[in-house]
Formats: structure tokens, C-alpha cells, sequence
């Protein structure tokens, strides 16, 4: 038994969408969620920014005393999951790309596999090595959609405009013969947009959302360690490095339940 927090980080609110299903499977457990507001987005930094700004985000976490951290940021769990997780030893770092990855494969049925995320997601490849470590011959494509995150965060999330976007982005992907079965959404703000992508994509295409996958992995570590709460449920206590006001207005959107301004704490990274 272990009541301390559990932390997850993301650039913004996106992870809120990991979150949520944090919440949903361990209701018990206290979570404190940092989201960098102030220099969002990751996803079109270069993986040393993307690392540097990591790696400050979750050294603020660390200070509410956490027992667990999840990188909830699909581009900052792309780029710099090794230097997080030797950087905070011995709180255990769980991504979201590794799950996703398992997820993918234990939903493909033609060994094809989509991926869709940032720029940055998309650069560094991790996706595309984690699958590959799972199933060697897996045939992974990719595409960076970037447009979606900024309709995630207007709101725009059914109709017309997201379903034109996801339809230029994706079209292509899936009209081609052995076509992709599996669609991963490798970015927290996807899926907000998945009945969209999911019209773009077609009929037959399972789409994949890491945040249950990764959800169910922090519930499995938690219990190999021992590591579960026994205490009653507390409110989520959420800091944004900028905006809170604004966090909590896009962010209940993201998290699904309503987010009281006083539950965001401004909190400065500088050192
Ligand atoms: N959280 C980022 C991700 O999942 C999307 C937003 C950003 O670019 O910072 O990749």
C-alpha cells in the first residue's frame, strides 16, 4: 500500500485524455497533473527541447512526493523516455507509446498498422521501433496530422472542418490496396477527433487510443509494487505552467468532467 500521488505530465491538456482513463480504472488513486502550458507545443520541437523541457516538467512533479510518473505526452514519451526514466530513478516512468504499440498489435489482423502524431512523434520514430520490437515483420506506416491538435483544442471536433482535414490527411493511407487495419492515434489530442478520422479511415479500420493501454500498464505496475492506494478518493489536483484559467476551460473537455478553476495551480519551472 502506497498513498502517495501518482503524477502524470503532458505539454497541455491533452493528457488530460490519459488521465481520464487513469481516473476511470484506479478511482482510488490521488493524481496530480502537470501540463506545460506555457510552451506548448512539443510537437514541433526538436527532441533535444522536447527532452529539456521534459525533464524540468517532471522535476517539478517530483516535488508532491509521487510514487509513479506517466508521460502522458505521446512526443515527450517519443523523445525522451530513456533520459526521464534515468533521470527520476527509482519512481518508475511509464510512456504511451509503448502501450499504444501493444494495443496496435493485438488489434491487427493484417499485420499493417497506421500511426498517426505530431511531427516530432513522426521524426523520431519510436512508434515504428516499438512495434517492430513486438512484431518484427509488422508493415508500419506513418503521418504527421498536426492540424488535429489545434482543432482538439478550438473544439472542432465533429462536422464538417475536422472531418475534411482528417479525409486530406488520410485518404491516400487507405485507399491503396493492403491497406492499414489498425490506425494508432500516437497524439493525447486525437482522439477527441476520432469520429472523424475514424469516417476518414473507413470501414474495417480499428482505431488504437493508448490511454486505456497505458491506463491498464500503470494499474499492472502499481500492483507488482505493491504500490496501490488504500486511502478514500481525493480531487485531482492539476498545475499548468501558464493560462489557467484557459487549462481548465479546453481541459474539461479533454478530461470529460468539469475542471474548477481552483483546482489549477499556476507553478513556475524555472530552476
Ligand atoms: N501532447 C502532445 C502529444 O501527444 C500534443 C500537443 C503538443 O504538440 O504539445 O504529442
Amino acid at each position: 500500500m502506497d498513498n502517495r500521488q501518482i503524477g502524470i505530465f503532458d505539454s497541455g491538456v491533452g493528457g488530460l485524455t490519459v488521465t481520464a482513463a487513469i481516473a476511470k480504472l484506479l478511482p482510488h488513486e490521488h493524481l496530480v497533473y502537470l501540463g506545460d502550458t506555457a510552451r506548448l507545443p512539443y510537437g514541433t520541437k526538436s527532441a533535444e527541447t522536447v527532452s529539456r523541457y521534459a525533464v524540468q516538467a517532471t522535476h517539478a512533479l517530483m516535488r508532491f512526493d509521487v510514487k509513479l510518473i506517466v508521460v502522458a505526452c505521446n512526443t515527450a514519451s517519443a523523445v525522451a523516455l530513456p533520459v526521464l526514466t534515468a533521470a527520476l530513478s527509482p519512481v518508475p516512468v511509464i510512456g504511451v507509446v509503448e502501450p499504444g504499440a501493444r494495443a496496435a498489435i493485438d488489434a491487427t489482423r493484417n499485420g499493417r498498422i497506421a500511426v498517426i502524431a505530431t511531427e516530432g512523434t513522426v521524426r523520431g520514430g519510436a512508434y515504428v521501433r516499438a512495434i517492430h520490437a513486438l512484431k518484427a515483420d509488422a508493415k508500419v506506416e506513418q503521418k504527421a496530422c498536426p492540424l488535429f491538435v489545434a482543432l482538439a483544442e478550438e473544439g472542432w471536433t465533429e462536422g464538417d472542418v475536422p472531418e475534411s482535414a482528417a479525409r486530406r490527411y488520410l485518404s491516400d493511407m487507405f485507399a491503396q490496396q493492403n491497406a492499414p487495419d489498425t490506425l494508432v492515434l500516437g497524439c493525447t489530442h486525437f482522439p477527441l477527433l476520432a469520429k472523424a478520422i475514424a469516417k476518414a479511415a473507413g470501414g474495417g479500420v480499428t482505431l488504437v487510443d493508448s490511454a486505456e493501454t497505458t491506463a491498464r500498464e500503470v494499474a499492472r505496475l502499481l500492483d507488482e509494487h505493491g504500490l496501490q492506494r488504500k486511502g478514500p478518493a481525493e480531487r485531482a489536483l492539476f498545475l499548468a505552467t501558464d493560462a489557467a484559467e484557459r487549462f481548465a476551460r479546453v481541459g474539461s473537455q479533454f478530461l470529460g468532467n468539469a475542471i474548477a478553476p481552483d483546482q489549477v495551480e499556476l507553478i513556475d519551472l524555472a530552476p
